[in-house]
């Protein structure tokens, strides 16, 4: 069941916050693999084989950092919400999934749609029941082209959305997305990224991460 959303910002958490690399703790367990395996072809849109696993560790470690959430929804939400990538042109997902206003293009309502019509398909025929697959769908509808989060895990996930961005990882397939190169993105992600995210467990381990890129990567002379 969906949390009420707390009204602090950002919202505190009241489980542990780690903020060590990501790939130190990939998502434990095997319950989401059969949703795994029905997703594959989706996964291979826009980095989705990256982006997604990524998402959901970064999920795994928000839910533990929010242990009153609902943390079932909040990992198959994640797991799913971008899915739809992979039934929208190719063609049209980079020239106008990332410029002009790029949040508010209409293949980023089309995603959200499709991603909402593939959790339907997938997740009755795994045993997960009607009032649950609602619930995933509310998350990713809206999840790029909404300002607000509707309850705590709407808020997890968008936060887990974004802080696979500044893992190395994301670095290096999102900066090619846009067009610039990983010193511009990495000030992009600071400027842009941080601000939108919305609880605090979220804004250490993006700090955290991104001190850890910029130093990787040698931003402050790759420039
Ligand atoms: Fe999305
Ligand atoms: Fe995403």
């Amino acid at each position: 069941m969906p949390t009420a959303l707390p009204t602090a910002r950002p919202i505190p958490g009241s489980g542990p916050v780690d903020t060590s690399p990501i790939s130190l703790t990939p998502a434990p367990g095997d319950d989401l693999d059969p949703i795994w395996k029905a997703v594959v072809p989706e996964t291979r849109a826009r980095g989705n084989d990256i982006h997604l696993p990524i998402s959901l560790a970064y999920a795994e470690r928000l839910c533990d950092a929010f242990p009153e959430a609902d943390r079932l929804l909040v990992r198959v939400a994640i797991q799913l919400h971008d899915t739809g990538w992979g039934r929208v042109d190719e063609e049209r997902i980079l020239a106008e999934g990332f410029t002009g206003d790029w949040r508010k293009a209409q293949i980023r309502y089309e995603h959200e749609r499709q991603g909402c019509l593939i959790a339907r398909e997938v997740l009755p025929p795994l045993g997960y029941d009607g009032e649950f697959v609602r619930q995933v769908c509310a998350i990713i509808d809206g999840h790029d082209t909404r300002q607000e989060a509707h309850s705590l895990e709407d808020a997890l996930v968008r936060d887990a959305d974004r802080l696979w961005r500044f893992d190395h990882a994301g670095i290096a397939l999102a900066s090619g997305w846009f067009r610039m190169d990983p010193a511009l993105y990495t000030d992009r992600l600071e400027a842009e990224i941080i601000p939108e995210l919305l609880t605090a467990p979220a804004l250490a381990m993006a700090t955290a991460d991104l001190n850890r890129s910029r130093a990787l990567l040698k931003t402050a002379v790759i420039r």
